[in-house]
């Protein structure tokens, strides 16, 4: 169990999207501390780099209270017991999500006793809304605009001239 009241969110965040956001804000509102936390091997062509993603969640958190944004790299349950074992965060969109994060969750709990998750369903208006989904969008030139948060939006509008 977690002994402490601090939130771990771990995520790829390529990009972070208005899910993520909307996570953050309900997870910071029931914890006094939540930590962002970049995966630092993450996809092979990511659209942004490590430093880019934590810079725009910096950016996207900077008013909402107890909020700080990092990367880690190797296992999640190593970062989670170097933080003195904070509940991990993660959302459930749809049933479909569910599968994934269960067979993660006690993947986790074998490696780490200690380990535990709480999930958060983000408001339903962001139930399709994917990272993987808003890359693809943005790579064949679609708008991202209802997607992402519009910091994130023009970055990803720059980046995609620069191509
Ligand atoms: O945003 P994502 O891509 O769904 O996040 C997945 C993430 C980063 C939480 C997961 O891939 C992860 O924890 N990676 C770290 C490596 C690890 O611990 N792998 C074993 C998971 S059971």
């Amino acid at each position: 169990m977690a002994q402490t009241r601090h939130l771990l969110f771990p995520g790829s965040f390529d990009p972070p999207t208005l899910g993520h956001l909307d996570l953050i804000r309900r997870g910071a509102k029931l914890f006094p501390k939540l930590t962002v936390a970049v995966l630092r091997n993450a996809g092979k062509q990511p659209l942004f780099s490590v430093a880019e993603r934590v810079a725009l969640l910096k950016q996207l958190t900077k008013g909402i209270a107890g909020v700080q944004v990092r990367s880690f790299d190797g296992l999640l349950v190593d970062t989670v017991k170097k933080l003195g074992h904070p509940a991990v965060l993660r959302g459930l969109r749809v049933v479909s999500d569910f599968e994934y994060e269960f067979q993660m969750a006690l993947m986790n709990r074998k490696l780490d006793p200690k380990f535990d998750v709480i999930y958060l369903m983000p408001d339903e208006r962001y139930s399709y809304v994917s990272s993987s989904l808003v890359r693809e969008v943005a790579r064949l030139g679609g708008p991202v605009e209802k997607f992402v948060p519009a910091g994130v939006a023009k970055q990803v509008r720059a980046r995609m001239k620069g191509r």
